[in-house]
């Protein structure tokens, strides 16, 4: 066999390998978008949004996601936890979130899109631990006048059930808003803003 066989040959097989190379690139610009939403452990911990189903959250409970490899608390607020939003507002630090992270799409009183759903970052502001969940009023370790929220138990930085921080805690300031989004009534969408969904 001559050498322009031996070329030929090797021609088809590049010609070959440069078309499925073709194909394999034409998926790939097809589905990014796609993709973005069933994001790999490595691109949520590097920020990818992250989707998820709050239909089974309980009035009064909350369910813990994670978002950039941090715990993100849900909580589904009835109308007395609302109600006593109002009550705590002249204890805690910063009541409309004037020096606190949360977007400017979220109320400020309520911290949330939707009055019912709180979506907040589950990390304490002065040194980053996990705050518990405290919903209970009048629990017998927090005292009489608990209205219920958040404790953290490393330093005892109290909250309350919008993150807001109390007065001359540890803590400077209420837990962080993340931009989020509703895909449909019982779809959130963390990391992405609701003018963006
Ligand atoms: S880390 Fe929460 S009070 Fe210190």
């Amino acid at each position: 066999m001559s050498n322009d066989g031996v070329n030929a040959g090797r021609r088809r097989f590049l010609v070959a390998a440069t078309s499925v190379v073709g194909a394999a690139g034409a998926v790939g610009a097809a589905v990014p978008f796609v993709g973005s939403w069933f994001p790999s452990a490595k691109a949520k911990a590097a920020g990818a949004p992250v989707k998820v189903n709050i239909s089974k959250i309980e009035p009064g409970q909350q369910m813990v996601a994670e978002w950039r490899g941090q715990p993100v608390f849900i909580v589904r607020r009835t109308d007395e936890i609302l109600g006593n939003l109002e009550k705590v507002a002249p204890q805690v630090a910063d009541p409309e979130s004037k020096a606190s992270v949360q977007p400017t799409y979220v109320d400020p009183k309520t911290r949330s899109i939707k009055p019912e759903l709180l979506v907040i970052v589950g990390l304490c502001t002065h040194l980053g631990c996990a705050p518990s969940f405290r919903p209970e009023v009048a629990a017998a370790d927090l005292g009489a006048d608990w209205l219920g929220g958040y404790f953290c138990p490393c330093h005892g930085s109290k909250y309350d059930l919008a993150g807001r921080v109390y007065k001359s805690q540890p803590a400077p300031l209420n837990l962080p808003v993340p931009p989020h989004s509703y895909e449909t009534d019982n779809v959130i969408i963390i990391g992405v803003d609701q003018e963006n969904a």
